[in-house]
């Protein structure tokens, strides 16, 4: 039995992009039989950047809300708050001091942040370590990631090796990174990776009248209405086809060669797609904000799941070191 493991950052809304490229799959992963999967809200990590108490709250309920609104089931997957479980901060110190500083000064995301942010904190420094320990403190086997994760993989790895030759014994389960090639990647509203940082996202859960704004807002050329367009070029169609049947697509593509058919036409039947494949979810999703205790006993109970492990795995850490006898 492989134990899967992924942390999902709570740093704003679920878009289009996460739901295909991340939700899904990893609701797939979890559900295949033989997998064991744990799966958190990461917002202890979310403290490098957002301070309000009120973003962070309705982040992790909106990130919540999206994940169970898909489809996630919290009798298979352990789903559960980072902060819930704090030994992880107290493994974070320990294995802080088998890090070296090396290590984290050459990790491209955090020469990244370094680069782009005004607030640089030792937080957004020792991020790397806080995620080792979110992987190591479960007995992690595989850990879903996109590929900009993969060097905190790799730290992790060298963390949980370190210790374990330290001490001579397997205390820490030793995971391997599972990057799937095969997702597509949704491209946002102007024609780059859709994404939070770029601010070109489709919403699906949006009221209709902003998501319609959004839909709206796609950037298209300025051919005429008449004019024959090529659907490969078009904005519009690539979106649409990463949702719609087969027979919608292919449709819609003969519609945009034959001319007479407008980017109005094409948005109208985007958004109209949105509406009705994802109507259920947007209903769970409108239920779970409006009742954030449903949410809230899903990640308690979540919670008692991963406690039991992390306890165990910590008291192993702690004996090694001599912390506990
Ligand atoms: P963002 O760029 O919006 O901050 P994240 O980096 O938090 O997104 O990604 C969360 C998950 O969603 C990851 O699994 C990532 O691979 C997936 N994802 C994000 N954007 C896209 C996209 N445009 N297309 C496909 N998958 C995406
Ligand atoms: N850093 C990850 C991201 O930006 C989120 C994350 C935190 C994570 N802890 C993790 C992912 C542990 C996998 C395992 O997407």
């Amino acid at each position: 039995m492989a134990r899967i493991l992924t942390g999902i950052q709570s740093s704003g809304r679920q878009h289009l992009g996460n739901i295909l490229g991340g939700i899904r799959p990893a609701i797939e992963l979890a559900e295949k039989p033989g997998n064991d999967s744990f799966l958190f809200i990461a917002d202890l990590h979310s403290l490098t950047t957002i301070k309000s108490p009120e973003v962070r709250k309705d982040n992790i309920l909106a990130t919540a809300a999206a994940w169970l609104a898909f489809g996630l089931d919290t009798d298979k997957t352990v789903f559960y708050r980072q902060s819930d479980i704090p030994e992880v901060t107290e493994l974070t110190w320990i294995l802080s001091c088998f890090t070296p500083y090396p290590m984290l000064a050459n990790a491209h995301s955090f020469k990244d942040k370094a680069n782009n942010l005004s607030d640089v904190n030792a937080g957004l420094f020792t991020y790397p370590v806080l995620m080792a320990c979110d992987i190591l403190l479960y007995d992690s086997n595989i850990v879903p990631v996109g590929k900009d994760q993969k060097q905190h993989i790799e730290m992790t790895r060298d963390i949980g090796k370190t210790f374990n030759h330290h001490y001579g014994e397997e205390i820490f389960v030793i995971p391997e990174a599972f990057i799937n090639e095969r997702v597509q990647t949704v491209p946002g509203i102007d024609g780059r990776k859709m994404s939070k940082s770029y601010n070109n996202f489709i919403d699906i859960f949006l009221p209709e009248k902003e998501l319609k704004k959004q839909v709206y807002s796609i950037v298209t050329d300025s051919a005429a209405l008449e004019d024959p367009k090529d659907p490969d070029e078009n904005l519009i169609y690539n979106i649409f086809s990463l949702i719609a049947p087969e027979s919608d697509t292919l449709a819609m593509r003969k519609n945009l060669e034959a001319g007479g058919y407008g980017y109005g036409h094409a948005k109208k039947e985007l958004l109209d797609l949105i509406l009705a494949k994802y109507l259920e979810e947007r209903k769970k999703f409108n239920f779970y904000m409006e009742n954030p205790e449903e949410v809230e006993s899903e990640l308690k109970k979540g919670a008692l799941k991963a406690k039991e492990v992390a306890v165990s795995v910590l008291d192993k850490a702690k004996r090694a070191t001599g912390f506990r006898s």
